[in-house]
């Protein structure tokens, strides 16, 4: 089965509204779909369906309260924000829609589209009465207006109150299908990524390697969020046991050479290749076909080179009249400008991403970082804070440039 949200983190905010009940069914189809999904919900929504309804169907902490340490702490409004790819007000009552027009933050819901950078797909249900108002109109227009908010529904038909008119909340096909369409029109739509992650492992005889403590956890963040902008994207993904989200295309590799002989045939069509494995630099020059048993003298191994991926596939590129955005990564411990800068001119970049890895909060295996991007003009962007969001921070620089 297609899963068009693979990948995708779709908040739902529920408004206070008897179509309440037909959120639950949403939600459930947003998974069926591939999508991660969260829910936030107003105190009116919270009479009509229980929290613990959405929590079991979202496989999530419902986020009802902005004032509730516990809650703040898990799913705070700004956390939710974060995470959201697209969010979806459904049932967008009249009251709700009010309050998004007026900016307000006055409960779980509205905080957390304030702090929203996304796109915002309202589905408005009401008596018909209520969405004919002027008020109610003269809002759903000033909200249209913004590229912010797109509307799906309401729809003419039977209402819960017995009257018939304007006013159904839209129906399911017509709810997934407005989310999958806003989906999949982000700013890398239509582009492909290809990525490199992980370390690699360059085995000295059948039970030993060489390698480093990378995760694969910025590169995949750099895939992930690539997806969630639209790209179709492939992560060459080296031995690891981060946990990959569904919408990515994976080869698994093992080695230097497997890492190249993946990358090679795929970057020429790629519109940006980002190098954010942490490719062994040396691997053992004869590699013994049985284990090396060992014996009381000290022993030495004899090392070579392995292919440098990046440059091999920057040097291929650049021969050709299209080519990808190329961005490297350079974990140093010291110097970090003068190093991250010489990569770039070295293995001909068009950008890369710096990071201190003996700072605190920065580089292998933890969920953090700390990064400051450099292009042959200098600083072009710096970010700090969970690999996601760093992600999201250097995408915000490459779509600058692909521009
Ligand atoms: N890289 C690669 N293949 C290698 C080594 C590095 O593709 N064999 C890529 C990394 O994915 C990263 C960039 O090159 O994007 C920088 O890697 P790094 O190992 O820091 O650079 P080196 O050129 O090996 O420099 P040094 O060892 O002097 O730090």
């Amino acid at each position: 089965m297609s899963q068009p949200l693979a990948g995708r983190n779709v908040a739902v905010a529920v408004g206070g509204g008897i179509a309440a009940y037909k959120a639950c069914d949403f939600v459930r189809e947003l998974r069926r779909q591939g999508a991660e999904v969260r829910v936030a919900m107003t105190r009116g929504a919270c009479e009509f369906v229980t929290p613990l309804t959405m929590q079991n169907l979202s496989g999530h902490p419902v986020f009802t309260d902005t004032f509730e340490a516990s809650q703040d702490h898990a799913y705070g409004h700004l956390q939710l924000a974060r995470w959201a790819d697209l969010f979806v007000v459904a049932p967008a009552t009249a009251d709700l829609l009010a309050r998004i027009r007026a900016g307000l933050g006055n409960d779980a819901v509205t905080t957390t589209l304030l702090a929203f950078r996304g796109q915002v797909l309202l589905a408005p249900a009401m008596n018909t009465a209520m969405w004919d108002h002027p008020e109610t109109q003269a809002t759903v227009q000033a909200l249209a207006a913004q590229p912010k908010y797109r509307f799906v529904g309401p729809v003419a038909g039977p209402l819960a109150d017995g009257d018939v008119g304007m006013g159904r909340l839209a129906e399911l096909p017509a709810l997934v299908e407005a989310t999958v369409s806003l989906a999949v029109q982000g700013p890398l739509a239509g582009k492909s990524v290809l990525v490199t992650a992980g370390p690699t492992r360059e085995f000295l005889d059948p039970v030993r390697f060489l390698s480093n403590p990378s995760t694969g956890k910025m590169g995949l963040a750099m895939g992930e969020v690539a997806r969630a902008l639209g790209a179709r994207v492939t992560v060459v993904l080296g031995p690891t046991e981060a946990s990959v989200s569904k919408g990515l295309e994976v080869v698994r590799v093992t080695s230097a050479d497997d890492m190249l002989a993946a990358v090679m045939p795929r970057v020429e069509a790629a519109d940006v290749f980002v190098a954010a494995a942490a490719v062994s630099d040396w691997k053992a020059q004869t590699v013994s076909a049985l284990k090396t048993k060992k014996g009381d003298g000290p022993e030495s191994l004899v090392l070579v080179r392995t292919p440098d991926v990046l440059a091999t596939a920057s040097a291929k590129v650049h021969e050709n009249p299209r080519r990808p955005l190329l961005v490297g990564f350079a974990a140093e411990t010291n110097d970090v400008e003068a190093y991250a800068r010489g990569k770039l001119e070295r293995k001909r970049l068009d950008l890369v991403v710096a990071n201190d890895v003996s700072a605190p909060g920065s580089g292998f295996g933890v969920d953090t970082n700390r990064v400051v991007v450099f292009s042959r003009d200098g600083e072009a962007g710096r970010a700090e804070g969970p690999k996601r969001e760093v992600a999201r921070a250097i995408w915000d620089v490459v779509l600058g440039r692909l521009k």
